[in-house]
């Protein structure tokens, strides 16, 4: 991490409003428990959308046009990319996310699985900003005139706030997008989502204070601090923070950091939409022909959507 980026870590945590960047919480644990809150019985939009793809893929195909190159941001485990590929049948697959050996392994493990198809990858960070330029060249070598398809899947635009995701979604010139979202629920479903019985979104989110420790040496006691999920209504987003649960002082390379008891550090944040809300996003950006397709429990949608050029 770089010396900028670490000051300003403690300098957030000094202020009255201590928050993280979330990418913090996806180290290697990080990944791995994530992974396990997708297992639990409270937390559902992973289920969902896996039930939803199930279900509507062939439709999905139906509405792109032939020759297309998806573009798998946060690929990750590249398990939904396994999942996706035989029904979309893409010209060209492009896995994006962050450099690590964990996805490097999954690229790999997928093309062994699809020898046939083209299979590519970029190690950057999707979240500050995509560069077209990037994507073009890497995916100029899979052959001319695909049409470029952002698949978003797993709600992880709900980390950005609605303003940042609509500069996001209109940030890279792509002709379609396939984006998954999780839907507004209520807000004690919502609580139990993000703060299960087995306390694996606890363990996940205290595991930040671990990595901070590693990447900024930081001497966090994980045992001094609590784990909150709250939905903030107005916001329409469930709030990740960790509470002090004593009066504490850290060290840093920067010098100490004095925390009082009840002090929160935010960490994460899971915007919620409605299917209007969201459809409403996108077509404000300049996406048209958006197709939903909606779960029987109205907890998750998949939107399918054209990049409107003359926007
Ligand atoms: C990976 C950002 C989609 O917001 O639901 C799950 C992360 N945090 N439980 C989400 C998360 C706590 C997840 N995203």
């Amino acid at each position: 991490m770089k010396e900028i980026e670490k000051k300003e870590i403690i300098d957030s945590l000094r202020s009255s409003k201590a928050t993280l960047p979330v990418k913090l919480l996806y180290d290697n644990l990080g990944g791995k428990l994530f992974d396990a809150i997708t297992e639990t019985e409270e937390y559902t939009p992973t289920k969902d959308e896996l039930a939803v793809f199930s279900e509507n893929l062939e439709k999905i195909k139906a509405i792109l046009p032939n020759s297309i190159c998806l573009i798998d941001l946060g690929a990750g485990s590249c398990f939904k990319a396994e999942k996706v590929l035989p029904v979309l049948n893409p010209s060209c697959y492009l896995a994006v996310d962050l450099p690590s050996e964990f996805f490097m392994n999954s690229v790999q493990r997928l093309s062994s699985i699809f020898p046939e198809k083209n299979i590519l990858s970029l190690e950057i960070d999707f979240t500050e900003g995509l560069t077209n330029d990037l994507i073009d060249t890497t995916i100029s070598k899979a052959g001319t005139n695909l049409a470029k398809t952002i698949f978003f899947p797993g709600s992880t635009i709900g980390n950005f706030s609605p303003v940042a995701a609509s500069k996001f979604l209109s940030s890279f010139d792509n002709d379609f997008l396939i984006i998954g979202i999780d839907l507004l629920k209520t807000s004690s479903e919502l609580e139990k989502a993000y703060d299960d019985a087995l306390g694996v979104t606890a363990a996940f989110n205290k595991n930040v204070l671990l990595n901070l420790n590693r990447q900024v040496g930081t001497n966090f006691d994980v045992t001094r601090w609590s784990h909150k999920a709250i939905f903030n209504s107005e916001k329409s987003r469930i709030e990740m923070h960790l509470v002090a649960k004593e009066e504490q002082i850290i060290e840093s390379p920067y010098g100490e950091i004095s925390f009082s008891a009840e002090k929160s550090i935010h960490t994460e944040n899971s915007y919620k939409y409605t299917v209007e809300s969201f459809s409403k996003l996108l077509s404000d950006v300049g996406y048209i022909d958006i197709s939903k397709f909606v779960h029987p429990n109205n907890s998750y949608a998949v939107f399918v959507a054209k990049r409107n050029r003359q926007f």
